[in-house]
């Protein structure tokens, strides 16, 4: 479906493109309640994603991704949600966030990635490493998944959140008008 803003709006895209704070943005912007699916699985879980991942493994966590995307995307009032950088890797994922709404990617470079990540101790999958090579390395195949899930596109290098913010907001209401 096209970024109409209606249904929920999934903000995907890598780790430390800004999800999270643009999220927190977007959702004051139109007045909706955000929906944050790493916390929301953390406190489901009762446990951080680290240790999810350090115990359980990956494949644990992105069964419990799965069921909390599902969970969040059939609730009714529309909704911000921002979802974790590996969310894509799902088809059904993609699948599921269209047909409830819209998928926004925010994209960034690495050199922009690493920047925002610096000091980072959240981020099972980069914690063996995160120069700027591995970052790119990660992202690039990563790349086809995103821009075919993205109904909206977003550049958010060098700008604020509720700079971005407002950017979605006015592609939104561009298309809406245009209907
Ligand atoms: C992941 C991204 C993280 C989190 C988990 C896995 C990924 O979320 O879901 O560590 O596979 O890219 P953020 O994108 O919010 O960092």
């Amino acid at each position: 479906m096209s970024p109409s803003g209606a249904g929920h709006l999934t903000l995907i895209g890598f780790m430390g493109c800004g999800k999270t704070s643009v999220g927190r943005e977007l959702a004051r912007e139109l007045g909706r309640a955000l929906v944050d699916l790493d916390k929301a699985i953390e406190e489901k879980e009762g446990t951080t994603i680290a240790e999810m991942f350090r115990i359980k493994g990956e494949g644990a966590f992105r069964e419990r991704e799965r069921e909390c995307l599902k969970e969040t995307l059939a609730r009714e009032e529309p909704l911000v949600i921002c979802s974790g950088g590996g969310i894509v890797l799902d088809p059904r994922n993609v699948q599921d966030i269209k047909e409830k709404g819209a998928a926004v990617w925010l994209r960034a470079r690495p050199e922009t990635i690493r920047g925002r990540l610096a000091g980072d101790a959240t981020r099972p999958l980069l914690k063996d490493g995160m120069s700027v090579e591995r970052i790119a390395e990660m992202l690039g195949k990563r790349l086809p998944l995103y821009r075919s899930a993205a109904d909206l596109a977003v550049d958010t290098d060098g700008k604020a959140p509720a700079e971005i913010a407002a950017e979605i907001a006015g592609a939104l209401g561009r298309v809406a008008a245009a209907r």
